[in-house]
């Protein structure tokens, strides 16, 4: 999948300014960068939630899509009817929805009403939904921001999953260094609204080539 040109203007200012990113199929992705260098607006030009200033959509090549953005939905319903908006409802997408729930540890929630949630689990809720969607394409905005680190290594290994199971591709917004070089393939660096650099996640934390993107490590590579 190939993303061309893709450019968003928020009153006046240039937000989003992508030339060139392609994703590999069944890749794991990261895309990292600080607060504000566009990275929410690119992954929902992706998802069709916010056009560019042409109007234009990404062409996903008829592969299904579903996103999970970062700040989570829960629609006035128990937790467990949430988790299964947009699956099958069938047996099997019940029995899987609860083993979701309980690797994430929100079983105990199943019928409780899902506005009652805290930040994460409302989080685990949406990533559990995100994944019973079957979608070829996951979009993930910062999906375990909210979540301790236990929770956080669940998610993670549910994601892996998903990917090694399904070949779904994965592409993940992360704060998260030592999550990135967890969890992904490939890296992918924003600054401004550019993509500075794109490549396999070790090379490009190991050896960085552009001033910018040692710049970030430098002042992010501590371990978080
Ligand atoms: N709907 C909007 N209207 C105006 N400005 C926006 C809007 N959405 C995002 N922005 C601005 O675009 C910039 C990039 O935002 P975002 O893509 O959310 O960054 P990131 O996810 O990398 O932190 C920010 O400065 C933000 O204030
Ligand atoms: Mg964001």
């Amino acid at each position: 999948m190939k993303i061309n040109n893709l450019k968003k203007t928020y009153d006046k200012k240039v937000i989003l300014d992508i030339d060139e990113l392609e994703f590999e199929e069944g890749k794991i992705y990261a895309i990292v960068g600080a607060n504000g260098s566009g990275k929410s607006t690119l992954i929902r030009v992706m998802a069709g939630t916010v056009v560019t200033d042409d109007r234009r959509k990404v062409d996903f090549c008829g592969k299904t899509h579903a996103y999970m953005p970062q700040r989570n939905h829960a629609f006035k319903m128990s937790t467990e009817k949430n988790v299964l908006l947009g699956s099958k409802k069938d047996d099997a997408a019940k029995e899987r929805a609860a083993s979701l729930m309980k690797e994430l540890k929100i079983d105990g929630l199943a019928k409780a009403g899902a506005h009652k949630l805290s930040g994460g689990e409302t989080a685990k809720m949406a990533l559990c939904r995100t994944v019973l969607s079957d979608a070829q394409i996951l979009l993930l905005d910062e999906p375990t921001a909210a979540m301790d680190i236990e929770s956080t290594l669940a998610a993670e290994e549910i994601i892996r999953r998903v990917n090694r199971e399904s070949g779904a591709t994965i592409i993940m917004i992360t704060h998260s260094l030592s999550q990135a070089r967890r969890l992904s393939d490939m890296l992918v660096f924003m600054k401004d609204g550019k993509v500075v650099e794109s490549g396999e996640t070790e090379k490009v934390l190991s050896t960085p080539e552009k001033t910018e993107t040692k710049e970030f490590l430098e002042f992010f590579g501590s371990d978080k």
